[in-house]
C-alpha cells in the first residue's frame, strides 16, 4: 500500500505532479496556513508531513502523528519543528538548504542599500508630492564604500552576501555560529575553544571565492562593523544575541540587517537603540513574534520592513517545494534523505 503524506499548504502543480506519482497526498489549505486542529486531525494515518515554516510542529503534533517518518519542512531554517521530539520517535526531519542562498543574500543587499540609500523614505517622499526639485542635501545617506560589514553567522547564506560584498567595496568581517556560542566563555576569549572546521582562527583571513574575509570574534565584530547583518540559525544560543548589551556595543551609527529568524533580535532593545539614535537604522525581513511587528517599528523612517520575502522568488519557492517533496520521495525510495538535519 502506498504511503500517505499531508501537504499542509497548497504546493506548485508541477511538484505535486512528481508526487502523486509516487504516493498518496492530501493537501490542508490551498493558502495562508493551517490551522492546529486540522493540523492535528490531518495527521491521522500519514507517514509524512511537508510542512511550512509558519507550521509549529511540537510535540503534541508528533505525538498525533502516529504512523509519521518524515517531516519536510519547506525551508532551510527549522526551528519551527521539535527537533528533539521528532529523533525521539525515530522521524526524520529535513529543510530546503542552498537553493534559497542566493535569494536571500540578494534581499540581504536590497535590505542594505535600501536602508542606507533611504530608498524607501525617498519613495514616500516623492509619493507624498515633497518632491519640488533637486536640492544638494536632499536625503543624504550613508555611502558603503570602504565601510565594513560584519557577517554573524558565515555559512551558505552569509558567504554568498559576502561574495556580492566585493562589488561594493565593503570589507567583511564574520564570525561563526561558534564564535557566537562561546562569545562570553573565557577559554574562548584565549582561544582555547577548538574552532569549527568552517571557521578559520579569529583575526585570519578566509578566503572563498576570491573574496578576503576577516574572521573576527563577536564583540570585535559588533563594535567594528558600521553595518551588522544576522545569518545564524534561530537556537538557545542566537535567541536575543542582538539584545540591549550588543546593542550598547555596535558602533553609533551603525546600521543592523536581519533577514535571518526574528528572535535573534530583542525588539524592544532595538526600538531603544533607534529611539535613542545610536543605530542609524535597521532593515528587517524577520521579526520577533511575527507576523505582529513592534508598534516603535512602525513609525520609524530609518528602518525598512518586509514580511519575510527573503526566499520569495518564483523560482526558489519552486525549487523550495520541490527539493522538500524530493526528500519524502528519498524516504519513500528507502534512501536516506538528502536533507536529513537529525
Ligand atoms: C526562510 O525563512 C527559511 O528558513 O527558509
Amino acid at each position: 500500500m502506498s504511503s500517505t503524506i499531508l501537504i499542509t499548504r497548497q504546493l506548485p502543480e508541477s511538484v505535486l505532479e512528481r508526487l502523486g506519482a509516487a504516493c498518496q497526498y492530501r493537501i490542508g489549505v490551498v493558502s495562508g496556513s493551517i490551522t492546529r486542529e486540522a493540523l492535528l486531525t490531518g495527521l491521522d494515518g500519514v507517514e509524512g508531513l511537508i510542512c511550512q515554516l509558519t507550521d509549529r510542529i511540537d510535540e503534541a503534533v508528533i505525538e498525533a502523528g502516529s504512523k509519521l517518518r518524515i517531516i519536510a519542512n519547506v525551508a532551510v531554517g527549522y526551528n519551527n519543528i521539535d527537533v528533539e521530539a521528532a529523533t525521539r520517535r525515530g522521524i526524520h526531519v529535513t529543510n530546503t538548504p542552498d537553493v534559497l542562498t542566493d535569494a536571500t543574500a540578494d534581499l540581504t543587499w536590497a535590505l542594505i542599500l535600501s536602508v542606507t540609500r533611504r530608498i524607501v523614505e525617498a519613495d514616500a517622499f516623492l509619493r507624498a508630492g515633497r518632491f519640488d526639485g533637486w536640492d544638494f542635501e536632499m536625503l543624504l545617506g550613508s555611502g558603503l564604500t570602504g565601510k565594513t560589514l560584519g557577517l554573524i553567522g558565515y555559512g551558505r547564506i552569509g558567504r554568498a552576501v559576502a561574495r556580492r560584498a566585493a562589488g561594493f567595496g565593503v570589507n567583511v568581517q564574520y564570525c561563526s555560529r561558534e564564535d557566537v556560542a562561546f562569545r562570553d566563555d573565557p577559554r574562548y576569549q584565549s582561544r582555547a575553544v577548538p574552532s569549527s572546521p568552517l571557521a578559520s582562527p579569529i583575526n585570519q583571513s578566509a578566503h572563498f571565492d576570491g573574496l578576503a574575509a576577516r574572521h573576527v570574534s563577536f564583540y570585535e565584530l559588533v563594535e567594528s562593523a558600521d553595518i551588522v547583518s544576522l545569518h545564524t540559525p534561530l537556537a538557545p544560543t542566537t535567541r536575543h544575541l542582538i539584545d540591549r548589551e550588543t546593542f550598547r556595543r555596535m558602533k553609533p551609527g551603525s546600521y543592523l540587517i536581519n533577514t535571518a529568524r526574528g528572535p535573534i533580535v530583542d525588539e524592544s532593545a532595538l526600538v531603544e537603540a533607534l529611539d535613542a539614535g545610536h543605530l542609524a537604522g535597521a532593515g528587517l525581513d524577520v521579526f520577533e513574534d511575527e507576523p505582529r511587528v513592534h508598534p516603535g517599528l512602525l513609525q520609524r523612517q530609518n528602518v525598512v520592513l518586509l514580511p519575510h520575502i527573503g526566499s520569495a522568488t518564483l523560482e526558489t519557492r519552486t525549487a523550495m517545494a520541490r527539493l522538500a517533496v524530493d526528500n519524502v520521495m528519498d524516504w519513500i525510495a528507502g534512501r536516506m534523505p538528502r536533507n536529513k538535519v537529525n
